[in-house]
């Protein structure tokens, strides 16, 4: 993992060169703010931006380690301010985006020729493929850390238009995919360098359906009805770097813009679980290792990894006395809810620990995060079995982020996380959307 440190930070000083996209305004806010839900049917976390000129609200599926901004250019996109990004221009080398193309239909958002393309990735899916670079403006609502405040605009934020087909697979209604990944257009990296504001931001997932978690950009504080600031209480972890992306294209060379972290060890309640640590790490290859991701809605761990966990948890769960019942996909290990008690923070299950690399980096997977309802009767432990040989052994998906924030400090290369909120009585959907603008 030495080697992905030094890296980390060689990326770091990297993105301080990266091009200010304009701004108009005098007004600086410290930090900007975007609900999000997350959609009961495709388990997908959406959030809500206002681009174009008019300005219209754009539907975006959030991903955490998506490289940048992409939207549906094909169907509806009208604005004034649109620009597509000449081959050659600044943008189209901040977008790192290759090549130099011409579309021989009717020119529209999307096609226009002398422009240089990128590849915009439905990575719940799996699908991409190519799409034009553009600008055009943003506006997101700035806040104090307690409530949405002022909008204020980026008037020429980059991002790729995709054709319609690659909205496939996504929840109704959106038209892209706000990718918050490691590279220079992704949405943190732009907002930072617009608003000259620290590469930091945080994403608090709510676990209801009808209430909107919240994603902040900037600096804390992040605070929660009732009057909690969540950052004063968080554990710090080192983020890495996977030199091998994870994309669904991509060229040789190209790391990761997917978020890492280093898992050491795994506990559930107090018996430690024997792992093949060769799993956790990285290999050069660019397999192994553990990673967040909210395209995934539930934890995903390697074949071995999953059969350890699940045995260990079964056995002290039948130690309780809680009986287990058929399984209902895709989980393998259900329960009747009514030999289950209940606690604040969630069914009372024995905790899973994932022990991270740093002091006291513990994260604590409660019953509110370990288990899913899938009927008004049955539990099933929230985790799914990888296959033997995955990409990344250990994902930690949307489920288990839920109630808990988690905080992406771009500049020193840490995660701070908050485990469950639920036991500080508060929750992701507390956030006070009133404007106080
Ligand atoms: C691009 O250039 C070609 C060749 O000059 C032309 O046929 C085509 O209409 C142009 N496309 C657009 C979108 O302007
Ligand atoms: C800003 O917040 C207000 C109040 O929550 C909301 O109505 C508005 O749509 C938000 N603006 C943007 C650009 O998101
Ligand atoms: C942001 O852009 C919109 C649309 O062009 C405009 O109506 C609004 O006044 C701008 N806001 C600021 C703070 O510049
Ligand atoms: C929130 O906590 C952070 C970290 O301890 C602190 O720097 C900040 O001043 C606090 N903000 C408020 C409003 O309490
Ligand atoms: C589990 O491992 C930790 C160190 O990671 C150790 O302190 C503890 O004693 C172990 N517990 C058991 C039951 O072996
Ligand atoms: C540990 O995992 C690696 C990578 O998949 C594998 O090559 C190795 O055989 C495993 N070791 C054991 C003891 O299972
Ligand atoms: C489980 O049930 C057995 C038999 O009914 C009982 O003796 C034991 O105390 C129970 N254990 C727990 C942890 O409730
Ligand atoms: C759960 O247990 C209750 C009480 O023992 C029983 O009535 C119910 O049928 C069980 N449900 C399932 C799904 O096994
Ligand atoms: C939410 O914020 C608004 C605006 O500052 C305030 O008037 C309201 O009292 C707050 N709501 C709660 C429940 O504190």
């Amino acid at each position: 993992m030495a080697s992905s440190i030094q890296c980390s930070l060689l990326f770091s000083l990297f993105f301080f060169a990266a091009v200010a996209p304009s701004l108009q305004q005098s007004f600086r806010p410290k930090a900007l703010v975007l609900p999000v839900s997350k959609d009961a049917s495709s388990l997908q976390y959406v959030t809500r931006i206002s681009q174009r000129t008019p300005l219209v609200p754009v539907a975006l599926v959030v991903d955490l380690g998506g490289q940048f901004l992409w939207v549906d250019c094909k169907q509806n996109y009208v604005s004034s301010t649109y620009r597509p990004a000449r081959c050659g221009s600044a943008v189209c080398s901040l977008a790192r985006a290759s090549g130099c193309g011409d579309c021989f239909s009717a020119a529209r958002p999307g096609c226009n020729n002398n422009t240089c393309g990128v590849t915009p990735d439905n990575t719940v899916t799996g699908t991409a493929t190519g799409g034009e670079v553009a600008t055009d403006l943003v506006s997101v609502n700035s806040t104090d850390g307690s409530n949405p405040g002022r909008a204020v605009n980026v008037t020429r934020f980059v991002f790729a238009c995709a054709p319609s087909f690659l909205l496939d697979g996504l929840a109704s209604g959106v038209q892209g995919m706000a990718g918050l990944g490691r590279t220079r257009i992704a949405l943190p990296s732009q907002f930072a360098s617009a608003f000259s504001f620290n590469r930091k931001f945080a994403i608090c997932l709510s676990s209801s359906p009808t209430s909107n978690g919240v994603i902040f950009f900037g600096d804390s504080p992040y605070n929660f009805l009732p009057n909690i600031n969540v950052s004063q209480s968080l554990a710090y972890t080192p983020l890495y770097i996977n030199p091998v992306s994870t994309a669904s294209a991509y060229s040789q060379g190209e790391p990761s813009s997917e978020y890492f972290i280093g898992v050491t060890a795994i506990r559930v309640g107090d018996r430690n679980l024997s792992l093949n640590s060769t799993l956790l790490s990285i290999d050069s290859n660019g397999y192994g290792g553990t990673k967040i991701s909210t395209v995934d809605p539930y934890t995903v761990l390697e074949s071995s990894i999953f059969a350890t966990l699940t045995e260990t948890f079964v056995e002290e769960v039948t130690a309780m006395n809680i009986t287990r019942v058929s399984a209902v996909s895709p989980f393998e290990y259900c329960f009747n809810s009514s030999s289950i008690g209940v606690t604040r923070v969630g069914a009372a299950v024995p905790y899973i620990f994932l022990v991270l690399q740093g002091e006291e980096a513990v994260w604590t997977i409660t019953g509110s995060n370990s288990m899913v309802e899938v009927s008004q009767d049955v539990l099933c432990l929230g985790f799914v079995d990888g296959g033997s040989r995955p990409r990344t052994s250990i994902v930690i998906g949307g489920y288990q982020l839920q109630d808990n924030l988690v905080q992406f400090d771009l500049a020193r290369s840490r995660l701070g996380f908050s485990s469950t909120l639920l036991g500080r009585r508060t929750t992701c959907a507390n956030f006070n959307f009133t404007s106080n603008a």
